[in-house]
């Protein structure tokens, strides 16, 4: 073992499910990579992402009170990337730019990416600071799937997104699946 350096420490608990955090409101529609999410409660379903203040995903969920997480296949992993290097401040349409179609949510006044294979349309519930990210909790207000989820994901047909840090995705497919059943 190897003590590791302060600033990278966090990333021990890294790889972790990558999702596309959407939001929108007056000032203009908000995507962006996430690795920094987790359930926090079943009944009500209640989850939690740590974002960054500088992002412009965190102002307009501040402005809209409401977000979606959004879960893609690793068949969109370039997009994904792109959501998580490109700023909504730096370009006008940020969806356009990282090859995302952006369609109004169900339950909520917001967009959700139509490339998704899952959505959790969320309320915001607080916003907490903690050091260099706010861990913005959400209830969330509805879910939806496209395939391969009855009461869990399957992993038979979708590949999901991990990302450890530095640009680095991986992904595990049928062909690499072990599986233990409890
Ligand atoms: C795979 C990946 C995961 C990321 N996860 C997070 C995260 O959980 N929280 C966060 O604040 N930023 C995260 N980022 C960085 C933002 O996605 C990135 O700064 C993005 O450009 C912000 O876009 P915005 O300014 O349009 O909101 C991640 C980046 C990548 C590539």
């Amino acid at each position: 073992m190897k003590v590791v350096d302060y600033e990278y420490i966090v990333r021990l608990i890294q790889p972790r499910l990558t999702v596309l955090i959407t939001s929108s409101s007056k000032q203009g529609n908000a995507v962006m990579a996430a690795a920094w999410i987790t359930p926090l409660s079943y009944i009500p379903p209640i989850i939690g992402v740590s974002i960054a203040r500088d992002r412009f995903t965190y102002k307009i969920i501040k402005e809209s009170k409401f977000f979606a997480v959004n879960i893609l296949d690793f068949y969109y992993v370039d997009n994904i990337a792109r959501a998580g290097s490109i700023s909504g401040y730096k370009v006008d349409d940020k969806f356009e730019v990282c090859g995302l179609t952006a369609v109004p949510g169900l339950k909520t006044p917001i967009n959700v990416v139509n490339e998704a294979i899952g959505i959790l349309e969320c309320k915001t519930l607080k916003i907490e600071n903690y050091g260099d990210h706010d861990f913005i909790v959400g209830e969330v207000l509805c879910g939806y799937a496209k395939k391969d989820f009855n009461t869990y994901w399957l992993l038979e047909d979708y590949n999901p997104v991990f990302y450890v840090s530095e640009g680095h995705f991986y992904t595990i497919d049928k062909s690499s699946l072990k599986k233990y059943e409890l």
